[in-house]
Parts: structure tokens; C-alpha cells; sequence
């Protein structure tokens, strides 16, 4: 009964993630998933959890699997904050930092999660239009105006802000957090976590759900000054002591101790980037270059278009009867493109197949 609802959960507008359909002949190419297993290591890791950690409460500062990620990051165990996927560091730190009275800034073209966590929390927003080309330009944000968040690199473009652009809006912007969510980093572009202690207002998010292929698990970390850490764990230690259990705490230490397996994986879905980049390309498509697991295509109107819908959106709804899930959005400058998530080598060889059908 919605009489019984508050007045901030009615005008809610939750965030909606892409379908997840399974089954046999399902080419999943729409959330961003890793198409590769985790590493042997992390399913080891699950089988050797003893009944004794499942009986008792996990550590809640996750200090073993913090002082693993701060030796492999080179960063201190203070500058470590651990979350129930990045999603929720994410929906903590927009509490912690961006509830204040000036307009949080962050691109038009984005992930669709800021404006909801603006909308749950009462946050003004300001919206700073990417260019034509869809890059994102330091310059267009105002320093100090507000508190500041994109990704690196952004999605759903999949283009990625150099870490000099990065570093010269610090030098300017410094009295107000700036939040720079790193989900895709470690797909090609230059990570900004190495200035963490140069800055204290710089706060960078990452996840180990793409790269590392535990987006099940439900894993993030964020890394920042002290302070910042310690004003994230002041929000969690007021709703949920416990948000990374004993099991993601152990896989999370199993995933980062297998640097060999991680970059195997990562440049085997690197390869396969560059070759459905080419593969549309040559069939018209217009691809952004991408540093993310994903690519962003503008469809050529030949494709189809016969009806009145855009291009787009035909073949996405072709490929998706064909069983082939890719995303689009029906929304002003992303309406000719799709955004294809990269999946194995014969994932992408059958997603070509169904295009060229
Ligand atoms: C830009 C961006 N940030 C954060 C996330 C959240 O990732 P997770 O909550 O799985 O760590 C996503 C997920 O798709 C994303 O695209």
C-alpha cells in the first residue's frame, strides 16, 4: 500500500540496471560484465572459508583485505575504505561529502546513478555538457563551485580523462571533494589513486566486479586522505558495520594476490575490444575509443531505419530477439548509439554474425 510510503520514497526515481536474462543461447553483452571466470585462486578461497568465519561476524574495518589492497596500490591502510560494491561506497560518499549546501557537478552523459543518489539524499546537481565529440573537458567544471564527480573513464563513452587533465583541475579545485570513480580503470586509463596523498579532497573509487570478475561478490574499495576514509566509516558505522562479509574478504585478498591470472584476463578482453572497435568500424559504425569493457557505437542509418525509430534502437531490438543483450537508451545524444559490453572472442564473433544478419 503506497499510502504508507514517505514523501522521499514517492517521488523516487530508482535506478534500473540492464536485464538480466539467462539461458542457453544468451549473449550477455549489456551490464559490463567480465565474460572470464574469477581466478582459480578466489574459487579456493571460497571453498577454504571455514564454518567458524561463517558462524561469527566478519571483521567490520576489513583490515587484512584493506593492508592487501594499500601494499598492492602503495598507498597506507588509513587511506583504504572497503564497500559492498562500489555502488555503495559511492551511495556513502555522496552522504558523507555531497550533502551540503552547493550544487554537486557532474557530466550530462554519465552513469545514471548520480542523478538517483542526488534524488535519495536531496542533492542540487549541476550538469556540465560533455563536447561534440563526447570527451569530457576538465574546464567546463567551475572549481570550488561545488563538489565534483565523473568516472575515469566515463560510461557509457568509454573515453578516458588523461591523469594531467585530472591533476590540473586539483591544483584549482581544492576546496571541495572531488570523487573520481575509477569502476573501469583498469582497462586503459591512468588511474589518479597515486595522488591521493597529495590531495585531501581527492577521492578515487574502484570495484572488483569488472576487471576482476566479481560483480557477484559485490566488492569495491575507495582510497583517499584519511579524513575522507574516516568520514566514509563514520556513515557506514551508522547503517551497516558489516557491509563486505567474511567471503568477499577472502576473495578479495585471493583476487589481488593473482596479479598473473587478472592481467591475463584483462588484455584477452583488451584484444577483443580492438577487434569488434574494427569489426564495426568496417561496417560503418561510428566507435569512440574506448578504455573501459566496453564500447560505444553510433549505428549507421543503413543498417536499418527503415520505420521511425532510430537505427539503434531496431538492431538493438533485433539483437535482442536473436538473444544477443546489448544496452540503449532512448534519450537526446545517445539515441543512434548502443553500448556493447565485451564479452569472449565468440561472444563478439556472434554479435557480428546477428548484426550482419
Ligand atoms: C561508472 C560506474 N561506477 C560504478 C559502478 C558500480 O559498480 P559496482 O557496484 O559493481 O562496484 C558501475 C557499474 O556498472 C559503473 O558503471
Amino acid at each position: 500500500m503506497t499510502q504508507f510510503w514517505t514523501d522521499t520514497v514517492k517521488r523516487l526515481t530508482p535506478y534500473v540496471p540492464g536485464e538480466q536474462r539467462s539461458g542457453e543461447n544468451i549473449t550477455k553483452l549489456n551490464t559490463n560484465e567480465n565474460p572470464y571466470p574469477p581466478s582459480p585462486a578466489v574459487m579456493q578461497a571460497i571453498g577454504n572459508v571455514s564454518a567458524d568465519a561463517l558462524r561469527r561476524y566478519p571483521d567490520p574495518e576489513s583490515v587484512q583485505l584493506r593492508e592487501a589492497l594499500a601494499a598492492y596500490h602503495g598507498v597506507a591502510l588509513e587511506n583504504v575504505f572497503v564497500g559492498n560494491g562500489s555502488d555503495e561506497i559511492l551511495a556513502l560518499a555522496f552522504l558523507a561529502f555531497f550533502t551540503h549546501e552547493k550544487a554537486l557537478q557532474y557530466p550530462d552523459i554519465t552513469y545514471s546513478f548520480y542523478p538517483v543518489y542526488c534524488d535519495l539524499y536531496s542533492i542540487e546537481s549541476q550538469v556540465i555538457s560533455l563536447e561534440d565529440n563526447y570527451s569530457l573537458s576538465m574546464d567546463r567544471f567551475v572549481p570550488n563551485a561545488g563538489s565534483i564527480i565523473f568516472p575515469n573513464p566515463n560510461a557509457p563513452t568509454g573515453l578516458a580523462t588523461p591523469r594531467d587533465a585530472i591533476a590540473a583541475l586539483l591544483k584549482k579545485h581544492t576546496e571541495q571533494v572531488l570523487l573520481v570513480d575509477e569502476a573501469y580503470a583498469d582497462l586503459g586509463a591512468q588511474s589518479v589513486v597515486g595522488l591521493v596523498n597529495e590531495h585531501p579532497n581527492l577521492l578515487v573509487s574502484q570495484t572488483f566486479s569488472k576487471g576482476r570478475s566479481l560483480a557477484g561478490m559485490r566488492l569495491g574499495v575507495a582510497f583517499g586522505d584519511k579524513a575522507l576514509i574516516e568520514g566514509l566509516q563514520r556513515v557506514k558505522n551508522s547503517f551497516n558495520s558489516y557491509p563486505v562479509d567474511a567471503i568477499a574478504q577472502a576473495v578479495g585478498i585471493a583476487s589481488i594476490e593473482d596479479e598473473t591470472y587478472y592481467k591475463k584476463t584483462l588484455s584477452q578482453i583488451i584484444e577483443s575490444r580492438d577487434w569488434t572497435t574494427e569489426q564495426l568500424r568496417s561496417r560503418g559504425f561510428e566507435v569512440l575509443p574506448s578504455s573501459a569493457n566496453f564500447i560505444f557505437a553510433r549505428v549507421p542509418q543503413q543498417t536499418s531505419g527503415k520505420g521511425s525509430e532510430p537505427a539503434a534502437y531496431e538492431l538493438f531490438q533485433r539483437l535482442s530477439a536473436a538473444g544477443v543483450l546489448v544496452r540503449y537508451w532512448k534519450k537526446p545524444r545517445l539515441e543512434d548509439w548502443l553500448r556493447i559490453s565485451i564479452g569472449t572472442s565468440a561472444d563478439m564473433h556472434r554479435l557480428m554474425d546477428c548484426i550482419d544478419a
